[in-house]
């Protein structure tokens, strides 16, 4: 798995020292080469740390050369680093492993040089490519195992992916659809551009089906079965229907089985009934289908933070969803709210909602209490919707309030426009498992909770995580209380876009 040293016949000539062991420590790992690099390390804690990893038997080098296996840096600003890297001429640096310090840790704590994994890499951002297959990462099956931030190396296949998934989901067939969107999930997650087959060779959840396609891509940059799934009749009529708010694939089905194939066959067909929910999809159907820019879910921000104060100065207020995993654009703004006195955040989100009624706010709002009860838990199951009193909103955003202005069409001339946002408020113990759901993506979240399922014997949801072998649930005050509950190392948010 690791590369051999370069140049041997030179290192016989060394004494120990100068070969990056002091002369009583015995070399347990001839293969591998570390360097750490002394830019926000600091002198005192390099020297530390060299120490440490070669009284476990590790070759700690003093000086960056060819020799050099493993790069470990504290500071993970990839931009910065690399850019020093890439003045340093090395011949061998596509090769080289460069490593955040948790690779260093995790050796250290195991005693031997841990498997370089995914989420240990510092990406060279500007250049994906350079981190080739080739430098052996073992990928987990687990998207709660995996760092993918919103940049995206292989735009190309997932995108082509993500129609058959949506393909399978509006027949609904899961199998195909879920096995579609985890390769969607494991490519994602990749720091190099997949250029031939064999790149995929070592990945986990990739079938047969989804290589083929892939293959298709690699050889002519575009798969037959998407482009005739794309111009399918049943797929287009879906898809343009399921893009109204409050229309899912049930009714957009159903609508496409009475040979209805356009919005206004819906509006002028006489046995059709729109809820409230779709007669507002269809009014605000311009401004909804447009994507939120960050500058707009700043805007909200503001003033959903302005209109739970009124209520409660101390609430505790949280931007959650794509937002917070650092998405540019969103469906909606997703927000968290609730107040440190329990059990007094089951008033809160009326009392919001009239508040931003009185601001000339609220374009339309479908308000669920909350029907939380401990005592009835666990009642886990994937996506189901949590018991926390929620309400889904469309709010009128002013043009004014967003640096830069809205993200409306050009020949928009209203001044404003209309928005999604979604509010939810857990009692304050549950808010860390709350934080944690919202947060999502959905991959993330199906993978933590199958993670907790098969591996640690726990079922986790929104509410809280339940071991099943201690018969308890277990208590977290923050995110990273759940990961280490679960065994899991910390992901960030912005790490989360499986
Ligand atoms: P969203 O549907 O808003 O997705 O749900 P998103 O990731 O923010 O992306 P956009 O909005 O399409 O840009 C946010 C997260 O909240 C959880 C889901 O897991 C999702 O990842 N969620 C959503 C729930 O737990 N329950 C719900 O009822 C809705
Ligand atoms: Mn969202």
């Amino acid at each position: 798995m690791f590369r051999a040293p370069v140049a041997p016949r030179v290192r016989k000539r060394l004494r120990p020292a100068e070969a990056g062991v002091s002369r009583c420590d015995e070399v347990k790992f001839e293969d591998v080469r570390l360097y750490l690099v002394e830019r926000k390390m600091g002198r005192s804690r390099r020297s530390f740390l060299t120490q440490l990893a070669r009284s476990k038997g590790f070759i700690v080098e003093d000086i960056l050369s060819d020799a050099v296996t493993h790069v470990v840096s504290e500071d993970s600003r990839a931009s910065s680093l690399w850019a020093w890297l890439k003045g340093c001429e090395l011949g061998n640096l596509p090769s080289m492993h460069v490593l955040d310090i948790s690779w260093f840790t995790d050796s250290m704590r195991e005693g031997r040089p841990v498997a370089v994994e995914t989420r240990y890499l510092i990406q060279d951002t500007k250049f994906p490519t350079t981190a080739v297959a080739s430098a052996a990462v073992t990928v987990s099956q687990y998207a709660c195992q995996r760092q993918t931030t919103t940049e995206n190396n292989n735009k190309i296949f997932t995108d082509a992916l993500e129609v058959l998934a949506e393909y399978y989901e509006f027949k609904e067939i899961e199998g195909p659809c879920l096995a579609f969107r985890r390769a969607t999930s494991v490519l994602k997650s990749l720091p190099f551009v997949v250029q031939c087959l064999r790149d995929l060779r070592d990945l986990p959840c990739l079938g047969e089906h989804t290589k083929a396609i892939m293959e298709e891509i690699l050889e002519y940059g575009r798969s037959f079965e998407v482009e005739q799934t794309l111009s399918d009749e049943r797929y287009q009529t879906l898809k343009l229907f399921t893009s109204v708010f409050g229309v899912g694939p049930k009714t957009a089905d159903k609508w496409y089985r009475q040979g209805l194939r356009s919005f206004s066959d819906v509006l002028t067909e006489p046995g059709i009934h729109l809820n409230r929910m779709q007669q507002t999809g269809f009014l605000h159907y311009g401004d909804i289908s447009r994507a939120v820019s960050k500058a707009e879910a700043r805007a909200l921000g503001s003033i959903i933070d302005e209109a739970v104060r009124a209520i409660t100065p101390d609430a505790i207020i949280a931007l959650t969803g794509g937002f917070r995993r650092g998405k540019e654009f969103g469906h909606d703004v997703d927000f968290l709210v609730t107040t440190p006195e329990l059990g007094r955040e089951r008033s809160l989100l009326p009392d919001v909602i009239d508040e931003l009624k009185k601001k000339g706010f609220l374009l339309y709002c479908d308000y669920h209490a909350s029907t939380f009860d401990m005592a009835r838990l666990p009642s886990f199951s994937f996506e189901a919707m949590d018991h926390f009193a929620k309400c889904f909103l469309i709010l009128r955003l002013e043009e004014g309030k967003v640096e830069g202005g809205l993200n409306s069409s050009e020949k928009d001339s209203r001044g404003w426009r209309a928005v999604r946002v979604d509010l939810v408020s857990p009692p304050l113990d549950r808010y860390a498992y709350a934080l944690l759901g919202w947060t999502g993506s959905r991959m993330f979240e199906r993978d933590l909770r199958r993670f907790a399922r098969l591996e640690r014997r726990m079922l986790l949801d929104n509410h809280g995580l339940y071991d099943k072998t201690k018969k308890e649930f277990l208590a977290a005050t923050t995110e990273k209380d759940i990961f280490a509950h679960l065994g899991l190392e910390y992901i960030e948010p912005w790490q989360r876009n499986a």
